[in-house]
């Protein structure tokens, strides 16, 4: 199943990631995928401030991973925020131990994640941003949790 949004901002794009905040549960790992400069890090910033993230969140491709505290999220404690861009080999992806780190009241968000895909196998949410004319950005969300169908409908049709 996929579900679209349509983000004519930037602004728009953090909101429809804010929304998507709603969507995601701990222990989830999402897979953003997108071309360069397609909004990637902007969702991720809106998932911040809707899971209670106050610092600011920005690119982690030099980092790989960065970790943000969720404050007053009643079942998520904690942002995982990773880029994969720059990963050479899937071993190092299997590294940073995503899949148990999630465990532990958290959840993960990959940019790139495309590319490691193999790694996290079929149990993840995708995101896929493309650019439109006029920077409009369209974003498919797809998912085989079935459990997440009515949150991703009310977050489409927003
Ligand atoms: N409709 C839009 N949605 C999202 N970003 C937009 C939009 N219009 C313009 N922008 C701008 O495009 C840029 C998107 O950058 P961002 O870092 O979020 O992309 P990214 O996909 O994470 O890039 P990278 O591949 O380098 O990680 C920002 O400067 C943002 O302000
Ligand atoms: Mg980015």
């Amino acid at each position: 199943m996929t579900w679209r949004r349509r983000a004519a901002t930037s602004e728009q794009a953090q909101r429809a990631g804010e929304d998507f905040s709603t969507v995601v549960r701990a222990g989830d790992i999402v897979l953003l995928e997108g071309p360069l400069g397609a909004g990637k890090t902007t969702f991720v910033q809106g998932v911040a401030r809707g899971l209670g993230v106050t610092e600011r969140v920005t690119s982690p491709t030099f980092t790989v991973v960065r970790q943000h505290a969720c404050h007053g999220h009643p079942t998520i404690s904690t942002l995982h925020h990773a880029d994969v861009y720059r990963i050479h080999h899937l071993d190092e992806v299997v590294d940073l131990a995503l899949g148990e780190l999630v465990e532990e009241r958290g959840v993960a968000l990959v940019e790139w994640g495309e590319l490691a895909a193999s790694v996290f196998g079929d149990d993840v949410l995708r995101l896929s941003i493309a650019v439109d004319d006029d920077d409009v950005r369209i974003i498919t969300a797809t998912t085989t949790k079935e459990d997440r169908r009515e949150a991703l409908d009310a977050w489409s049709s927003t």
